[in-house]
């Protein structure tokens, strides 16, 4: 459809915004106005309604949000349940960043292209402008000759008056149709009524806030409990998650925990002296640090045995416990660091294993105290440190 125009030509912003509100006075239908930015203020002094992208965009965030929900729902759910320490896999609250970071996305995505689209605008389109400019300098100001009413001579004078550089008259192929139109009564009824709505909606939030008021004597209410209590499973109601009924599994063979170093040796004597032939200490004896924490790690856990100066004269052995032998003097200063070491880790006699208690490293700390004990130097005991 082709229609005629009267297209005016404004060289500053101000002007045209004096134009819009001139022309609208004397009731002449605008068709469109071009600026080569956003004009604010432009919209509404055209008295246009707002644009409908909000609604392309709430329409996309909701779909966004439904979807990954519905994503996280059957993935987690259907088709691949893995069972994290008994929690639900269908679980709300878990699934609700993904959803907003969806919702997020597909909002954003959506209103972009739904603004190319009803601008009609896509890659590589050829679009001639209204008037040479309007892209840089210029703004138009394009009046809708509706009828033969119109009297284009007193328009451009208007037009004029309000320091349009050029005025013409045009006939217009019809294949930009602006973004926003005016504001049908059909339209405002129906915004009236979501109005209402969603002041009803309003009034119904504010009454639940106050029926549910904290009562302070009794606990919170939960509203998605599932994820603070996961289900006791017993031998009377099986975990239906594995085919054994169990929780706890057996880890794969060769599987390590986090932060789990292997030992290679079994607890046993012969082992102990093959682990003093292949293990050597990481720390020497000139490291400091692992000198004071050998020192500190042996005067918690070795003492009440051993003695501060490893003669055995520990408070426990002085009240009974079979008493350890000196570790200054006799076969521990021939045993080589890696045989101390599997005893320290698995225990021997009365001796009990230290592996739960003390990482590796803090064992062959204590060993590098005790090396520090056998030297004629060495102090006889040590003062515990702050
Ligand atoms: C509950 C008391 C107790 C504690 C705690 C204890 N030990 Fe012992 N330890 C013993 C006894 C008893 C023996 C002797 C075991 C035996 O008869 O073979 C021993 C033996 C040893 C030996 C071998 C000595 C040798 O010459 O055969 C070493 C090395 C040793 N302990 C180091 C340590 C270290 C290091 C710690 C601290 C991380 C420690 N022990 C903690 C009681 C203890």
């Amino acid at each position: 459809m082709s229609k005629r125009t009267l297209v005016a030509v404004f060289e500053h912003e101000a002007d045209l915004m004096r134009a819009v509100a001139a022309v609208r006075a004397a009731d002449l239908k605008i068709d469109d106005v071009y600026a080569p930015y956003a004009v604010h203020g432009l919209d509404r002094a055209l008295g246009w309604r707002p644009s409908r992208l909000g609604w392309a965009c709430a329409l996309g965030g909701m779909s966004g949000a439904i979807f990954m929900l519905w994503l996280q729902w059957w993935t987690s759910a259907v088709s691949w349940p893995l069972n994290v320490g008994g929690k639900p896999w269908n679980s709300l609250p878990a699934f609700v960043p993904v959803a907003f970071e969806g919702m997020v996305l597909a909002a954003g995505l959506t209103t972009v292209f739904a603004l190319l689209a009803v601008a009609r605008l896509r890659p590589g389109k050829k679009t001639r402008p209204i008037v040479p400019g309007v892209a840089d300098d210029r703004f138009a100001l394009v009046l809708e000759e509706a009828d033969a009413a119109f009297d284009a001579a007193a328009a451009s004078k208007l037009l004029r008056n309000c320091r349009a550089v050029e005025v013409s008259e045009r006939v217009l192929e019809d294949e930009f149709s602006p973004l926003g139109a005016p504001a049908g009564a059909a339209r405002t009824r129906l915004r009236r009524r979501l109005n209402y709505l969603l002041l009803l909606l309003l009034a119904v939030v504010v009454a639940m806030v106050f029926l549910t008021l904290p009562d302070p004597s009794r606990p919170n209410r939960e509203f998605f409990p599932d994820m603070a209590h996961s289900p006791a499973y017993s031998s009377a109601s099986a975990n239906p998650n594995f085919p054994d009924g169990k929780t706890l599994q057996s880890p794969v063979p060769g599987v390590l925990t986090q932060g789990q170093s292997p030992l290679h040796y079994d607890a046993t004597d012969a082992e102990a002296l093959r682990a003093g032939r292949e293990l050597r200490n990481p720390f020497s004896a000139k490291d400091a640090k692992a000198g004071a924490r050998g020192a500190l790690v042996f005067q918690t856990y070795c003492t009440p045995c051993h003695g501060g100066g490893g003669l055995g004269d520990g408070a426990v052995a002085l009240r009974g416990y079979p008493a350890p032998p000196s570790l200054v003097t006799g076969d521990t200063t021939k045993m080589p660091d890696g045989q101390l070491f599997h005893i320290i880790t698995y225990g021997r006699v009365n001796m009990p294993a230290q592996s739960g208690l003390l990482s590796p490293e803090d064992r062959w700390a204590a060993i590098l105290h005790i090396r520090s004990l056998q030297t004629p130097t060495a102090p006889k005991s040590i003062e515990a440190k702050p």
